[in-house]
């Protein structure tokens, strides 16, 4: 049986933030990060939702704490709020969806993504990090009221981060594609997700404004995909070496995905094969499709200037190995784990980790 559901009401456009004037809030609290106070945008959904009383909370950095959340939980509950906004990336959200899932008030809930990536707008996934370890807290109440994918917000992205959360939607759709969970009503997110987003990142790499709005969706896609079919082993070592060594999480997906594809591809070669024939990546025979699919991801990654190796990452791979008991305990106890199309044990991670670091 497939269960396929979308609480969430998605508005997309140049503009879209002008429907928070229409939610009728008095009492608004925002959550972001500093960098959006600085550069104005904050005070813009401020004055787009034109409420009596605001408050913002902007102390979320990448990839917040259980400690931040908690903070922000105590604020948000004071606030007595009847309209809580998100605003930023898969941080900012993410942080929010903590805050409002404990603070259990009474709140309309509205998340803003500014990147085009983590999907958390439409997903039951909140990652928080305490002592070096990501914990996605999972709950469908997690999910946002309302979702505004307003593509004005994406003119200024630099192209670092069009990258890292580019791959990340590129992961979130592969994954959901051939996870355990997956039906035809999320492959058909996952696919249109994942042919969009690769045939569009490399123009928004390059500058092109007008395909910003087509990655936007196709990462708010993917999110619909993976938050019911699940994801898998990439996600699962990403959140454990992203908390290890606070790597940006795209990244990660970028460099661990054309490896996971190979060490899936028996059990997953038809729906790889689909996806690679979908995005035009061409291959009649199932192994051909697999071999153009990793090939493809390992080109856009290079056009994308994003890096290989964890060294190239910046992770020395003698920190990879002294902490190896630990990532590996903590890929496999994480949730995304159970979705994977193989059932993962020890040795395969630790192949996995051997690839990443350049020992093989
Ligand atoms: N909840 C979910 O479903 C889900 C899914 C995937 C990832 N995640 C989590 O999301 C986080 C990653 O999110 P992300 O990739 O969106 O990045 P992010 O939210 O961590 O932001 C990264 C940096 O980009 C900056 N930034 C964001 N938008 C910008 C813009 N428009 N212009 C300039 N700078 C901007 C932020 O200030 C920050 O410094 C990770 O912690 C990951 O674990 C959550
Ligand atoms: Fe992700």
């Amino acid at each position: 049986m497939e269960k396929f559901s979308c609480k969430t009401t998605i508005l997309s456009g140049a503009g879209a933030i002008c429907a928070l004037g229409e939610m009728k809030g008095t009492r608004l609290f925002l959550v972001t990060d500093p960098f959006f106070v600085k550069n104005g945008m904050a005070q813009r959904v401020l004055e787009a939702a034109k409420c009596s009383h605001t408050e913002i909370f902007d102390k979320v950095q990448p990839d917040p704490t259980v400690e931040l959340a908690a903070e922000g939980t105590a604020r948000l509950r004071d606030f007595e709020a009847d309209l809580l906004v998100a605003l930023g990336g898969g941080s900012a959200m993410d942080c929010a969806k903590a805050m409002a899932y404990f603070a259990k008030g009474n709140y309309k809930f509205v998340a803003i993504p500014t990147t085009s990536g983590s999907g958390s707008e439409v997903t039951d996934f909140a990652i928080l990090t305490h002592d070096k370890v990501k914990h996605p807290l999972v709950d469908p109440a997690l999910r946002p009221d309302t979702a505004i994918l307003d593509s004005d917000l994406l003119m200024e992205l630099p192209r670092s981060l069009i990258a890292d959360s580019g791959f990340d939607v590129l992961c979130h759709a592969l994954e959901a594609y051939v996870a355990k969970d997956a039906g035809a009503i999320s492959d058909l997110y996952a696919r249109e997700a994942f042919s969009s987003a690769y045939a569009s990142l490399p123009a928004s790499y390059a500058g092109r404004k007008e395909v910003r709005l087509k990655v936007h969706v196709a990462a708010t896609m993917a999110g619909m995909a993976f938050t019911q079919a699940g994801l898998g082993l990439c996600h699962a070592l990403s959140h454990s070496l992203g908390g290890m060594f606070h790597v940006p999480h795209g990244r990660l997906n970028a460099i661990l995905m054309p490896s996971i594809v190979s060490l899936n591809a028996n059990a997953a070669g038809k729906k790889y094969a689909e996806l690679a024939r979908a995005a035009g990546l061409g291959g009649s025979a199932e192994t051909i499709a697999v071999r153009n699919l990793k090939n493809g991801l390992v080109r856009l990654r290079r056009e994308l200037g994003l890096p290989e190796t964890l060294a190239q990452a910046g992770v020395p791979p003698r920190n990879v190995w002294a902490s190896a008991a630990q990532i590996v305990q903590a890929a496999l106890a994480d949730p995304c784990c159970a979705a994977n199309p193989v059932p993962v044990d020890d040795f395969m991670v630790r192949r996995i980790l051997e690839e990443v670091t350049g020992r093989v």
